[in-house]
């Protein structure tokens, strides 16, 4: 069954800075993941996967070799697949993110905020307890 979920309650409750959580998959393509940020990721690219960044609250930023792409809350942008891009917040911001299932998150690097997917689905189902069940 379908349950109503919200994005930004279950972005908030995160204790850790960027180690994004699956809340919802699209079809059998797409993970759902909000995440908690604050600082700096690391430059990376996503050579064949597109990445959906939406702002639930706070502000961010994605550095770009040519420019920066500002974000605010309700805002959203897609960095485009093989870009290079680095994911900046100067105050805690909450995002809701959009990837293939295939996606890494830092991309071609590892750095120690690197999470693996089992990592970013492991309180999958624990998202249920912030959510309403119709
Ligand atoms: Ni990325």
């Amino acid at each position: 069954m379908s349950i109503v979920l919200n994005p930004e309650a279950i972005a908030a409750g995160l204790s850790e800075y960027w180690s994004p959580r699956v809340i919802g998959e699209v079809d059998d393509a797409y993970y759902v993941k909000v995440a908690k940020i604050k600082g700096v990721l690391a430059w990376h690219s996503h050579d064949d996967e597109d990445e959906l960044f939406y702002v639930l609250r706070g502000t961010m930023r994605i550095e770009l070799n040519e420019g920066t792409v500002e974000l605010g809350p309700g805002q959203m942008w897609v960095v485009p697949k093989g870009v290079r891009h680095n994911p900046v917040a100067e105050d805690e911001c909450l995002v809701m993110l959009i990837e293939r299932k295939s996606t890494l998150h830092t991309g071609n690097v590892v750095t120690e905020k690197t999470r693996t997917i089992a990592e970013q689905l492991a309180d999958h189902l624990g998202a249920a307890e912030t959510s309403t069940d119709l």
